[in-house]
């Protein structure tokens, strides 16, 4: 192995390591190009983690392999993509041929802990997306097999790169509101982006493990990131009362449904050559549909969920994700010894220019790189002073520019300091599942569950 790909790899090995740790200067030597591959060429795989690391990062990196159980998805990935790489429909088969540094991991939640294990166990260090995985079992296998390993797993969380969250990040590292005691954080997904969620695999519990896992996991990293402390007991209700059996039809799928003049989530998915390219002309592969029917009768996650949070700092948290609002956005306020932080997202009343709520999932997606600066307001209250605003330059696209962020961070500057420890390892990728799994056995069991008895990971008072 050569110098360069020895300290890439080291340093990849800090970054999953702890955000604390220093990342140590490297350099690539360019005839020696890192060896990627990826599992999973969906819309996430084949776009952020596939095109745009060939657009980007040619220079220093090459896929040497795809695979996905379906074979024809899997030629249009590559083709997307822009790979001249050997694909596979078997993950052992592809790194026992190729021989990879890297596994991207970018299939349906509930089997990353597959690839995230064998990936390991076959001597490559591992990316995955998040959710870490869907329950506290594979949890625990994880973990087991990342302490046996001496490679390394990185949990790809997009969001701690955002400006908008840094900052925040920022304000709460510097004190700007004393010692925090309570935090209140809302979400709300709109009928767009939310019900997208309920036409495919998310919707149910074994394929998502709930929006408790697969959307909040990026909320509860940011809170668990923010508070810098790790949760200790939650506690949770969580309902399904719009979407799944509450719908008042239902159809097979939504391009040729009989109820389409009436239904207001009617949507054609055969209308964009993108999704029609992806996922409809590979369905005879395996039944995989992605317009299915949001009133389908086998949906079983929640569509409105509430939970109390203690961190082990005795910080408590007040969390709420709604599936159904008429917009999509955000808000947290931050209540501290010596003042108050509010922030927000996409809250269309206080915008001057307002974005369509149909456009707005696609500009969140979208990796083109062509970002529109603009600014986003915080709020800073101290005790018995007037509020302050903080202004925070923004892009537009891909998640708020953090998308961006963490693939230079990965691939490109490594060696520089992240003072605000946006790198996330296996404990962070656990500690924010572990919320809404626990949130879920809150509800199955009708009360409170402590976190450290999930896995063997005992909650710390400061995180790092
Ligand atoms: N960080 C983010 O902001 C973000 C955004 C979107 C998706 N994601 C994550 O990316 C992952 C993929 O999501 P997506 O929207 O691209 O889903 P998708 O359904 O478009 O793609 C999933 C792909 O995985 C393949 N697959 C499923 N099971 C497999 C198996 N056992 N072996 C091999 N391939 C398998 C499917 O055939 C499909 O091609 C998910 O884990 C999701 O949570 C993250």
């Amino acid at each position: 192995m050569t110098t360069s790909r020895r300290k890439f790899l080291s340093s990849i090995s800090m970054l999953a390591a702890s955000s604390a740790l220093p990342i140590h200067a490297f350099s690539f030597d360019k005839s020696k190009k890192l060896k990627v591959a990826l599992v999973g060429t969906g819309i996430r795989g084949i776009t952020f983690w596939g095109k745009r690391l060939v657009d980007e990062y040619s220079e220093i990196l090459e896929f040497v392999g795809l695979s996905d159980i379906n074979p024809s998805r899997l030629e249009y990935g590559k083709g997307y993509i822009g790979a001249s790489c050997p694909t596979f429909t078997d993950f052992e088969t592809m790194i026992t041929r190729t021989r990879p540094d890297l596994v991207i991991v970018t299939t349906k939640d509930s089997t990353h802990h597959e690839f995230i294990i064998k990936g390991l166990e076959m001597g490559c260090d591992v990316l995955t997306e998040k959710p870490l995985t869907t329950d506290e079992t594979k949890c625990q296998a994880i973990l087991d097999a990342e302490k046996a390993s001496d490679k390394n797993l990185i949990v790809g969380f997009n969001y701690r790169w955002s400006p908008y969250a840094t900052k925040i990040k920022e304000l709460l590292a510097n004190n700007a509101i004393g010692k925090l005691v309570s935090v209140d954080f809302h979400w709300y997904l709109n009928t767009y982006h939310g019900a997208s969620y309920f036409r495919r695999w998310h919707g149910q519990m074994e394929s998502g493990g709930s929006l408790w896992v697969h959307k909040a996991t990026h909320h509860f990293d940011l809170l668990n990131w923010w508070i810098d402390s790790e949760p200790e007991e939650v506690f949770a209700y969580g309902d399904l009362e719009f979407y799944g059996k509450n719908g008042p039809f239902r159809g097979n799928n939504c391009r040729d449904c009989e109820h389409t003049a009436k239904c207001d989530f009617y949507w054609d998915i055969n209308k964009d050559q993108f999704t029609k390219k992806l996922y409809v002309d590979h369905e005879h592969e395996d039944g995989y549909i992605r317009d299915n029917c949001l009133f389908r009768e086998e949906i079983d996650i929640y569509d409105k969920m509430s939970a109390q949070v203690k961190y082990a700092n005795n910080t408590l948290l007040n969390y709420s994700l709604t599936t159904y609002s008429p917009y999509e956005g955000w808000r947290v306020g931050f209540n501290g010894t010596e003042g108050r932080i509010e922030a927000w997202q996409d809250i269309p009343y206080f915008k001057k220019d307002s974005i369509d709520e149909a456009e707005k999932h696609a500009k969140e997606m979208e990796q083109t790189g062509k970002d529109e600066i603009y600014y986003e307001p915080i709020i800073l209250h101290k005790l018995w002073k007037t509020h302050e605003t903080v202004e925070v330059p923004m892009e537009k696209s891909g998640h708020g520019g953090g998308d961006k962020r963490l693939h230079d961070k990965i691939f490109m500057t490594p060696d520089t300091e992240d003072e605000f420890g946006r790198t996330a390892g296996v404990r962070d990728g656990a500690m924010s599942i572990l919320i809404g799994v626990g949130a879920r056995r809150s509800i199955e069991r009708g009360k409170p569950i402590k976190i450290g008895n999930l896995t063997d990971l005992k909650p710390k008072v400061k995180r790092g």
